[in-house]
């Protein structure tokens, strides 16, 4: 795990985005793995404005959400197909058509589960997934307790993560119960890993995923077994990691 230590927030979108921009300049064709949440919206922001300026064109880019909430179509605000047309995707030249996100309404959701890793798999895997943390280690909606060799599948939310994004919401009863997530095999898959680390509500998290054991119990964990896996993190995030020697291994 290699570690990028920089100050706040702002220089964490930043860096994230120019990471992000080498690889979609330097490649005919990539699959991206794109998260939602607070983390990442700094990063969005900054490819806009990359875009607006050079025009840096996502048409050889195709996409793939971590996540979905059950119960919630593609037009209800809170959903993450809104929320990536909003933050993103309406603002590039990217195909909606290259863009996939788990269906929390399809029907038959252990289908969609199904498909959704499929579809994946005939993209030929994802190239470089964006991951944030959840303060619990939950990375998409895996939660703790989730099986290390989870594919996408169907989720009951954590109480401490509907807590965490009632924010978005009017009150905590309308947070939905249940989401669609890629599973942790789904997300080790990915031949690139970038997290992005960012504030004081992560620095426990932050510290157990630097020196604590990789254990289901905390499923950022994991990421301590992928090859390719760089964490852009603040200071703030870092304030309660002793061993910072122990990244960059
Ligand atoms: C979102 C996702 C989640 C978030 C995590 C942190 O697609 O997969 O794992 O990355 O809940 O959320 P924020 O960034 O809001 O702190």
């Amino acid at each position: 795990m290699k570690l990028i230590e920089v100050k706040d927030y702002q220089e964490m979108s930043q860096v994230a985005a120019d990471y992000l921009l080498s690889k979609v300049k330097e490649s005919d064709k990539l699959t991206l793995g794109l998260a939602t949440g607070g983390t990442p919206q700094g990063l969005y922001e900054a490819l806009i404005n990359d875009h607006n300026k050079n025009r840096t064109s996502y048409q050889h880019v195709s996409s793939f959400n971590l996540d979905e909430y059950i119960g919630l179509s593609g037009k209800h605000p809170n959903s993450y197909y809104h929320y990536m047309n909003d933050h993103l995707f309406k603002h590039i030249d990217i195909d909606s058509e290259n863009t996939h996100i788990p269906s929390g309404k399809a029907v038959d959701l252990e289908k969609e589960c199904e498909a959704y890793d499929e579809k994946i798999r005939l993209h030929g895997g994802i190239d470089l997934q964006i991951l944030g943390i959840g303060s619990n280690g939950h990375i998409g909606f895996n939660e703790p307790g989730t099986p290390f060799e989870s594919n996408t599948h169907i989720v009951e939310l954590a109480e401490s993560t509907r807590e965490a994004n009632a924010r978005y919401f009017d009150s905590i009863d309308e947070v939905p119960a249940q989401a669609i997530t890629m599973g942790i095999s789904s997300i080790m898959k990915s031949k690139e890993i970038l997290l992005l680390v960012s504030g004081e509500a992560k620095q426990v998290a932050m510290k157990k995923l630097v020196e604590g054991e990789i254990s289901e119990n905390f499923p950022a964990s994991i990421l301590n077994r992928h090859e390719h896996v760089t964490v852009i993190a603040d200071q703030e995030a870092l304030a309660m990691v002793k061993g910072l020697e122990l990244l960059n291994r």
